[in-house]
């Protein structure tokens, strides 16, 4: 279908009006995942409708680098996004998908599968490609708001082509994980390209919820740890997962770090602020943030089933700099 200018002017218009409808008032770019100053909630099942009409309309009017919905990122089946690189680390979390899709990061090839991270340091080249004939979505967890403040970003564009070419399939485990060439000394980057599949992180959190002890904040909380230093995932930010059990109510605490959230599996309510407390209901696939320094509680409403939560939290940023304080009630 060709749209005559009118017409893809309309249907842009009646598209924006929507996501408005939703609370998504800035959508099309990454920026759209940067920190706001009031809690938010997007719900899964009022965007999801939208990825089709959006991605068809966007990836005809916009470089499709850009194309974010209620801070999903999606790529649309057959294409080929094409590869940039910047200053800000970048983190990854699938929500849809199957498995056919790909991210390209310094010439590996990572297939993506729902509820994988992937992780991509500063500046690494990146393209992704959706060979399947599904959408792919996930979310974009990236410390823009960090390198904000220690301007200038460095941004590029992959000039020779649309894309660099993929010197290596899925290494990951060869370059990070317990076996490693001897040679592998000398200086190392703070973080690499890396994978985490969900099989082996839900795994992990599973045994720990059967013999390690409850955060009273979280409930059970793993940290996805970076193989290179063994601390925080990339420099600026820590992936977490987090199981509440069923009818879990944590206690009420507050940090100076900001942390947005990705629920895996369950239904539940967080509350935000002790005085005119906001709730923020989530379900599946939702996201939802807690900006810095508010009183926040978790409940998993569910009371025969955990609730799974992932979440990004740029407290290893605020820990470096001696910003980091934390408050419980
Ligand atoms: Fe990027
Ligand atoms: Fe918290």
């Amino acid at each position: 279908v060709v749209l005559s200018p009118d017409q893809l002017k309309q249907r842009e218009e009646e598209l924006e009006a929507k996501l408005k409808s939703l609370g998504v008032t800035e959508h099309r770019s990454v920026r759209a995942n940067r920190p706001k100053d009031e809690p938010w909630v997007i719900h899964w099942r009022d965007v999801f409708p939208l990825f089709r009409e959006a991605g068809e309309l966007m990836g005809l009017t916009e470089r499709v680098s850009r194309r974010h919905v209620g801070g999903y990122q999606l790529v649309m089946p057959g294409e080929i996004v094409p590869a940039h690189h910047h200053s800000a680390n970048a983190m990854r979390f699938v929500v849809y998908g199957d498995g056919t899709a790909y991210t390209v990061t310094n010439g590996e090839q990572m297939f993506m599968e729902p509820r994988d991270l992937l992780v991509q340091p500063t500046l690494g080249w990146h393209h992704h490609g959706n060979e399947g004939s599904d959408i792919v979505a996930w979310r974009d967890y990236l410390d823009v708001h960090i390198m904000d403040a220690f301007q200038p970003e460095i941004f590029e564009d992959w000039e020779d082509g649309d894309i660099p070419p993929i010197t290596q399939a899925e290494g990951t485990y060869a370059r990070t994980g317990l076996f490693r060439a001897p040679n592998a000394r000398g200086p190392q980057p703070k973080a690499v390209p890396i994978i985490y599949k969900w099989g082996e992180a839900v795994a992990a959190l599973g045994a720990l919820a059967k013999t390690g002890e409850d955060d009273p904040y979280d409930g059970i909380l793993l940290e996805y740890r970076n193989p290179i230093t063994g601390g925080a995932t990339v420099p600026t930010m820590s992936a977490r997962l987090q199981l509440l059990r069923p009818g879990q109510q944590t206690r009420t605490h507050r940090h100076s770090s900001l942390v947005r959230h990705c629920v895996v599996a369950g239904t539940g309510v967080t509350t935000v602020d002790v005085t005119d407390p906001v709730e923020l209901r989530w379900a599946e696939n939702d996201a939802f943030a807690i900006p810095t320094w508010r009183w926040h509680s978790h409940r998993n409403t569910s009371t025969t089933e955990p609730a799974i939560i992932f979440s990004v939290t740029d407290q290893p940023a605020y820990e470096a700099l001696g910003f980091y304080r934390e408050e419980t009630r």
